[in-house]
This record gives C-alpha cells, structure tokens and sequence, in this order.
C-alpha cells in the first residue's frame, strides 16, 4: 500500500470548502456592483430628468408656434457643473431646431415617438454621453416638442470607479474572514484526530492498552478495530513472553546436565561406564527433546496463534481413529489393551486436524502412562447431539481435588514417573479451548480410572457445505 502524500483531508476539506465560498463572495461582489450602479445611474438619470422639466416649462407657444427664452442667469444655471460638460436642446416635430446646442446625437429611431421621458446614450466630441428625451405635447393640436439634456459621463465614471473600490475592499474583507473562519473550523474540527494520532505515537510495544481518546462517532469505527488489534497484539505478546520464559526454564538445565553428561562420557575409558553414561546422554536428549516438542505445541495452539485462520471441517472419527492405530504398537509394549469405539466415519468438528491429532496423542500418552500394566485404554468419540472425544483407562485415576490442577502448565501428580513434563493436559486445554470446545477430567466407569471427556459445539451444518 503506497501512502499518497498529498492526501490531506484538511487540506481536501479546505479547498472543498474555500472554493465555493470564494467564489459565492465573488459572484456576492459582482451582484452588489451592478446594484449599486444601477441605483447611481437612475440618481443622475432623475437629476437630468429635473433639467429637461425646468426647460420644458420654458418653451412658450406663441402663434401656435414654440418659443424658448431663456435669461442668461438661466442658461448659466443649467450648463453649470464643474465636472461634466450639459448640453440640452430643444427640437420641433420634424426634428428641427429650435434652441439650445444643435450637435447632440441623433435620437434613435426607437425613441421618435412614444414613452417620456425617455433616455439613450451617444457620443460628442468623442466623448461619451447620457441624454434624456422629453415630449411636450402642443396645446390645441399644434405641433409637438422634444426638449433634449445631454450629459458627459465623467461624474458617473468617478462614482461607478468608487463602487468598485468599496465592494472589492468589503469583498475583501469578507474572503479574509470567510477563509479564516473556514480554517479554523476546520482545524478545531479535526483536533481529535490529531490527538489520536498523538496517543499512538506515544505508545510503546510494551504499552499496548486500549486507545482512550475521545474521539468523534465517526472516528470510533478506527478506533474500535485499533483497540481490537491493539489487544490481540498484546495477547500474542503475552504468549510469547510466557512461551520464552517457560522455554528458558524448561531446558536451561536440563541443558546443563546434558553437557557435564556428555563430559563425563567423553572422559570414561571404561567401556561398561562409558556405555551407560552414553544411554543418559540418550535419555536426556529424549526428555530435551519432549520438553521441546511440549512447548512449541503449546505455543502452536495458543489462542492469540493463527491456528484458527486454518481451520477447516474435519472427521472427528477417522482423526480418532487413524491416532488410535498409530498408538497400538505403544500400547502392546506395555501390556494395555488401547481400543476404540464409535462411528467409523462422521462427528464432523470444525478444526485444525493436526492439533485435534496431538490433543488425542497427549490423552492416549497419559492413558498409557498412568495405568497399570495390562490394562485397558478405550478412545471413543460421538456424532450427537454434539461431537464428543474421551480417552477412558482404567488406571489408578486423578485424585477429585487435582482435576482441574492437572490442566495447569507444569502440573504433576506426586509419584508420577515417567519422561513427563506436566504439559500434556495444558496442550488439551488449549487445543479444545481453540476449538470452542469443553475438556473435563473425570472418572472412567464405575468410578474406576479416568476419563478426559472433549465436548465440541455442535458445528452449524454451513461449515460443512
Ligand atoms: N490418565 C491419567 N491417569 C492418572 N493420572 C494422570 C492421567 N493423565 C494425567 N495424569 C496426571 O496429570 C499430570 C499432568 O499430565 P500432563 O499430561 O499434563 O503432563 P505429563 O504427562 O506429566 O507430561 P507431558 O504430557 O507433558 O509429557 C500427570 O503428571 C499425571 O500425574
Ligand atoms: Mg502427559
């Protein structure tokens, strides 16, 4: 799995969230520029419109013809203004002049005739204008008027320039605002993440506790399937510790006797001696190698392994019996009658057939070993309700108060001979406990010897399928 470097989800929620928002304040900008234009426009438009009316009022009719006089206070009053250039004119029926400025752009043919007052733009002088158009109908039919102000657009300029620069510096302000708002939120926002983070960086493998951070509903999820993995972690820890430090006191010394053993048969030149020191050389080895073989099949099925990722459906009855057979010529070496009885084939269990194999070859080592010579061993196994394995011998039994203690790691009977190293039933009790299975010590028949009963759940058929 590659880590891309550039996945951030600050930095994803930042540009998904900044964006819009800068663009929305953007579009919020252009909107407020064009209102506040148009409403400076209409001001002016309205301001002409006053004009052209105070120079309507003006124009008498005299022999039904129209007549402007204007005093030059007048005039002056109305070509006043120390920005713009005003021209005004007022024009007969057909277009003719009739007083006022005789250059003002023509009227566009849309405007000849109908709405008033009504305004259009043009040009003189190579500069650009607004003009306002005012109809003056003629009293008793006469012919009608049209008083004409045209104004430079200086002042509009000026003012649309300083709206502009208004509403980008509030623009502005408001991106400034929006994005810090926006990065903060975020940042506090993502503020258990990043504790989390600092919770785990802070742990050591020896400090594998569930996380404690307080995180959001939508973290929990990870944080749950950490914790999971964080106490499985510490589960195989522990069996490893537990396996190395049985491991170092199981063989150091019999390792150490191993060698001053073969010390001393190096050193012997008497035949006899050196043969029979030789044989305890042999004989240490042999329990060495037990001990080993006991402990790493118990590391095997510890239940923090990963004997279970094989499990698969299993016969119980062939298993059963296949070990059974192996163990015969054992059996006969010592006298014991080792026997089974159940189905040929069938109890299906879900498991690992080498484990359920030394579980079965521990109990059917233990029948062996703890009974009297000539007696009998009996392994059984049962389809239903449940699958069920024992081994049954007819030997002196465990004593009621030591058949839970049996189970223990390195738990022996007092007395018990033998090459044993107490690691026998603790293998059981891990291999069934792997299975989700029961293991119980008790009386075999009659009350006489022992029986190792392994109770399995009854398997659901699927498992099978
Ligand atoms: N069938 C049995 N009859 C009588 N005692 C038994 C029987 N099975 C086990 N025990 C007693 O329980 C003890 C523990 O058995 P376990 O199989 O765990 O260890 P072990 O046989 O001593 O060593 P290992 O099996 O590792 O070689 C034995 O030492 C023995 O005293
Ligand atoms: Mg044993």
């Amino acid at each position: 799995m590659s880590l891309n470097a550039r996945f951030s989800l600050r930095r994803q929620l930042v540009t998904r969230l900044l964006w819009p928002v800068l663009v929305l304040v953007a579009v919020a900008g252009i909107l407020a520029y064009s209102i506040g234009l148009h409403f400076a426009n209409l001001a002016y438009d309205r301001w002409m419109y006053d004009s052209a009316r105070a120079l309507a009022h003006q124009v008498r009719w005299i022999d039904g013809s129209p007549k402007v006089t204007l005093p030059q206070a007048a005039i002056e009053m109305f070509e006043w203004d120390d920005i713009d250039r005003i021209y005004y004119a007022v024009t007969g029926a057909a277009g003719e002049p009739i007083y006022g400025f005789d250059g003002l752009p023509e009227l566009p043919a849309a405007l000849r005739s109908g709405m008033s007052p009504a305004y259009y733009d043009g040009m003189i002088d190579g500069r650009t204008v607004r003009i306002v158009v005012l109809r003056l109908p003629a009293p008793g039919g006469a012919e009608a008027v049209t008083v004409r102000v045209a104004e430079t657009s200086a002042k509009r300029n000026i003012l649309a320039k300083e709206i502009l620069l208004e509403v980008l510096v509030y623009q502005a302000l408001l991106a400034g605002a929006a994005s810090l708002l926006i990065w903060a939120g975020i940042r506090s926002g993502l503020q258990p993440l990043a504790k989390l983070a600092e919770e785990i960086m802070a742990r050591t493998p020896a400090d594998l506790g569930p996380l404690l951070a307080d995180v959001p509903q939508e973290v929990r999820p990870l944080v749950h399937s950490l914790n999971d993995l964080l106490t499985r972690l510490e589960a195989t820890q522990a069996a490893q510790k537990r396996f190395i430090a049985d491991a170092s006191h199981q063989l150091r010394t019999p390792l150490s006797a191993l060698q001053i053993q073969a010390e001393r048969a190096s050193r012997e030149n008497d035949p006899d001696a050196r043969a029979e020191a030789l044989r305890r050389v042999n004989a240490s080895i042999t329990r060495i190698t037990h001990v080993t073989h006991q402990l790493l099949t118990l590391a095997r099925a510890d239940p923090a392994s990963e004997a279970r990722q094989r499990f698969a459906p299993i016969d119980l009855a062939r298993v059963a019996r296949e070990v059974t057979t192996e163990w015969v010529p054992i059996a006969l070496t010592r006298g014991v009658d080792l026997g089974y009885t159940g189905p040929e084939t069938g109890a299906p269990v879900f498991g690992e057939a080498q484990m359920l194999k030394e579980l079965l070859g521990n109990l059917i080592d233990n029948a062996l070993q703890y009974n009297y010579d000539g007696g009998r061993v009996t392994v059984g196994v049962a389809a239903a309700p449940a699958a069920i394995l024992f081994v049954e011998d007819d030997g002196p039994g465990i004593p009621p108060e030591a058949r839970e203690k049996v189970f223990e790691r390195f738990f022996r009977l007092p007395g018990s001979g033998g090459r044993g190293c107490g690691l026998g039933l603790a293998i059981v009790k891990e291999i069934s406990q792997l299975h989700d299975a029961v293991v119980l010590a008790e009386p075999g028949d009659g009350g006489h010897g022992t029986r190792v009963k392994i109770t399995f759940k009854s398997a659901p058929a699927q498992s099978f399928s």
